[in-house]
């Protein structure tokens, strides 16, 4: 049979992703943007995620705290208390009445925080009762980083505790409208810290083997998927990806095991999962994050291959995405949706830019004030009888100024400053 225009899938043609027919393949990543006073969704995020909202357009939430053990950073949001979800609403409703479709992204930081961030001053949990090394430093309220300190060992008497907070935050994002849930198994927090060899030192049930590691993530994900169904359900893993220690000595089998699991969880349930999205091993996050062994491009791609050929359903890729590599993975099928991070922050119009074949949106300058305001400078293309313009546009929100983060989209450099208050 010939194939038509229609059915070769491109980056702009529509998917459908199990419940939801998506009108393209370019995503909103989840990002952590610490505006979210005390946990609390601003108006500011929800102006942030509308900008982003296209028709039938997919978006996935920034790092959502599970519990209050789940913070690590400063103003991150949280889906534990009745406040956070009824401000998490009004963001959910700005980007359905835009036409897009949201997932929360369910996040516990694990050993990645610190005692300030903890009720009590306690020590942060995690898979293990070793510090982050030295290279790794945790961003303290008032913008100083602090060093990583020695985090509790969770017992296997404490784990269906956790399973629970992430089973009820599932539950709270579907009842503050959300349309699904991805849980963050990714980049060193607390469900990677049980995956990873590196840092997994346990010699209980959930340490040593693959299967072992792999058993909270699975515990987990069943848990999530019980409650809200698994076509509302997202996993986030990143195999290669070493940030906050999180080294592994066997990737590549490491993410087959968390796919054989997804496919046997999928068959049991007869359902799929919503998708399986993997951070590609190119990524690096402000210089902290290594290539792991996967890191020469011949090696990446087959490594992502063979995870996606594994699994079966939606797979989505993250990582340094450009025009053309997003137009490539798509139509040589290596995925089915990717996922765009930092041209996303500085290009709220992003999926028009693509789809006009603007020019790679990498002049942007992105300064935003943590807390509760910000100030964004980014291009927005118009069309004009006169062809395409590509005008600056500057978005201000600032009520509170006590943390300026500025982020450049092209740079990749991250860093804080405080500023008087
Ligand atoms: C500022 C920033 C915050 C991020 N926060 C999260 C997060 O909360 N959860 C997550 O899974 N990934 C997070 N990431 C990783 C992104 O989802 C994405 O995978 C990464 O930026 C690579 O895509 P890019 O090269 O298109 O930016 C973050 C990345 C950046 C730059």
């Amino acid at each position: 049979m010939v194939e038509t225009e229609e059915e070769r899938p491109s980056l702009f043609s529509p998917f459908q992703m199990g419940l939801f027919r998506l009108s393209h393949r370019i995503v909103l990543a989840p990002m952590t943007r610490c505006r979210a006073l005390n946990g609390v969704p601003q108006q500011c995020m929800v102006v942030y995620y509308a900008q982003r909202s296209t028709p039938g357009g997919f978006l996935i939430s920034e790092g959502t705290v599970i519990s209050p053990t789940g913070h690590g950073f400063p103003h991150v949001p949280g889906i534990y208390t009745r406040e956070q979800i009824e401000e998490w609403k009004k963001v959910v409703d700005a980007v359905h009445a835009k036409g897009s479709i949201i997932f929360c992204q369910l996040w516990h930081v694990g050993r990645a925080s610190h005692p300030v961030y903890q009720r009590g001053g306690a020590a942060p949990i995690s898979s293990t009762d070793q510090a982050i090394s030295g290279r790794s430093r945790i961003l303290m309220p008032d913008g100083s980083y602090a060093k990583c300190v020695k985090p509790h060992r969770l017992t296997i008497a404490e784990i269906p505790e956790i399973i629970q907070l992430y089973r009820q935050a599932a539950i709270n994002a579907i009842s503050a409208g959300f349309d699904g849930v991805e849980i963050h198994g990714a980049h060193g927090y607390l469900l990677d810290q049980f995956l990873k060899d590196g840092i997994n030192d346990r010699s209980d049930s959930y340490g040593g083997s693959l299967q072992n590691r792999c058993r909270l993530i699975d515990e987990v994900t069943h848990a999530v998927c019980a409650a809200v169904g698994p076509d509302r359900v997202g996993l986030r893993i990143s195999p290669v990806i070493d940030h906050l220690d999180a080294y592994d000595t066997d990737p590549l089998n490491l993410g087959l095991t968390v796919i054989n699991n997804c496919n046997e969880l999928q068959q049991h349930a007869g359902q799929q999962l919503a998708y399986l999205h993997i951070t590609q091993p190119r990524y690096t996050a402000h210089g902290q994050t290594e290539s792991g062994p996967f890191g020469n491009p011949d090696e990446e791609r087959q490594v992502m291959r063979t995870w996606r050929d594994a699994y079966q359903g939606t797979f989505m890729c993250s990582g340094k995405f450009t025009r053309e590599r997003g137009i490539e993975a798509i139509e040589s099928g290596d995925a089915d949706l990717v996922s765009y991070g930092r041209l996303f922050i500085s290009n709220p119009d992003l999926v028009e830019r693509l789809s006009l074949l603007a020019p790679e949106p990498v002049k942007a300058l992105m300064i935003f004030i943590a807390f509760t305001g910000g100030i964004c400078i980014y291009n927005i293309i118009e069309k004009r009888p006169e062809g395409v313009m590509d005008l600056p546009k500057f978005f201000c929100s600032v009520e509170f100024i006590p943390l300026l983060v500025i982020h450049t989209s092209h740079g990749n450099e991250l860093w804080a400053l405080k500023v008087a208050p």
